[in-house]
């Protein structure tokens, strides 16, 4: 490849803090070394359909604190099984073709990815098929292979433990157990990083299934010590012992159809079976991913950025920015595609967490 000139940049699968910052972050080293930067809206679909637009320094100026995303996203496209009317029917086709003839198009010489495990996924099947692509890893879950952390996860963590406080007081009022559902998916990152921050005295992820009976044991185990409340991290993901994840729906028309929940209204309902607690539940939901990145996801996304844009200059195409033992580094696209980290059983916070008393559910 010769000199780098035009470089593209999409935001892919769900949103989350940060990813403005990411954005800002390419964008300006771009432009102050003489690049021309595209932006590419709502993900791959910009991609496939060519909806693609010039980003000036203006554009991506005083949007470092801004949640969201200036290009849109969409965690529905992906290039290599995307939806299409047929005939009148909905079928899955390939058109990496078409997300190649938008690269070409615009003459562009890379593309900066910022995204998930599904987006990273989508990109390593568009390096098969000749794009040059820089991967930088964002979401709440903190679930990518090959990073400690994503940028995301943090202001996630601080949006959720804020939330477990405040249930915190109302829970101590009436005495009752409150259970909060927090996003996730199949990684218990964010319920386990919340829950310990704000001293839940239950914390349910889906890497340790639970038994009903151990929680409302620990309810009763309060009450005997004069606590009559307990308050409850439940990762979405979440299963009881011999059971299966809550499901809340099935999206066909996504890469990834399933939709956790309802794991939280499952353990409020029982714990009131089992020990005649009161007790309510709420699902936190889509606030996890709003509001303005902490300076924490600030400083991350702005070096993942920085790092991205450094890959590009080096020609260091098809790999991901990674953070490993607290050092930025990168590894091939390929190594992370389809894979999901989750929270190993000998970590140290479950470890910590477990030596001031709280339940796991196990
Ligand atoms: O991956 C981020 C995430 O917010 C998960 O925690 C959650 O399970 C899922 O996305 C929700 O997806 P959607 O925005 O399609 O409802």
């Amino acid at each position: 490849m010769g000199k780098l000139k035009r470089i593209g940049i999409l935001t892919g699968g769900g949103d989350c803090p940060g990813l403005n910052a990411v954005i800002r972050a390419v964008a300006k080293s771009a432009l102050l070394g003489g690049l021309d930067v595209l932006g590419i809206e709502d993900g791959y679909l910009g991609l496939i359909e060519n909806r693609i637009r010039p980003l000036s320094y203006e554009d991506v100026s005083g949007i470092l604190t801004r949640g969201g995303t200036i290009l849109g996203s969409c965690n529905k496209a992906n290039p290599s099984s995307h939806l299409v009317l047929d005939d009148g029917e909905w079928v899955k086709k390939d058109v990496r073709d078409r997300a190649m003839e938008t690269f070409m198009r615009h003459e562009l010489d890379a593309v900066v990815v910022i995204g998930g495990d599904g987006t990273m996924s989508g990109a390593a099947e568009l390096i098969e098929k000749g794009l040059p692509i820089v991967g930088v890893p964002k979401t709440i879950d903190n679930d990518l292979c090959a990073t400690e952390v994503t940028f995301g996860h943090d202001t996630a963590v601080n949006t959720a433990a804020e939330a477990l406080d405040k249930v915190h007081t109302t829970a101590s009022s009436h005495h009752r157990a409150m259970v909060v559902e927090i996003m996730g998916r199949y990684a218990g990152w964010l319920a386990l990083h919340a829950g310990v921050a704000a001293g839940a005295d239950v914390i349910l992820i889906p890497e340790i299934p639970f038994d009903i009976e151990k929680v409302a044991d620990q309810c009763r185990r309060r009450r005997r010590r004069g606590k009559g409340f307990t308050i409850i991290a439940a990762g979405e993901g979440a299963i009881p012992k011999g059971g299966q994840q809550f499901v809340d729906r099935v999206d066909a028309t996504s890469p990834d159809p399933i939709r956790l929940g309802g794991v939280a209204k499952y353990v409020s309902d029982e714990i009131h079976k089992i020990t005649g607690l009161d007790s309510r539940h709420v699902v936190l939901g889509h606030v996890q991913r709003g509001g303005t990145p902490t300076p924490y996801d600030r400083v991350l996304a702005t070096r993942f950025g920085h790092h991205a844009f450094e890959l590009l200059t080096a020609g260091r195409m098809n790999r991901l920015v990674v953070m490993q033992d607290g050092r930025i580094d990168s590894v091939p696209i390929e190594d992370v595609a389809n894979r999901v980290r989750t929270v190993p059983l000998d970590s140290p916070l479950i470890a910590a967490a477990r030596a001031v008393g709280t339940s796991f559910g196990d």
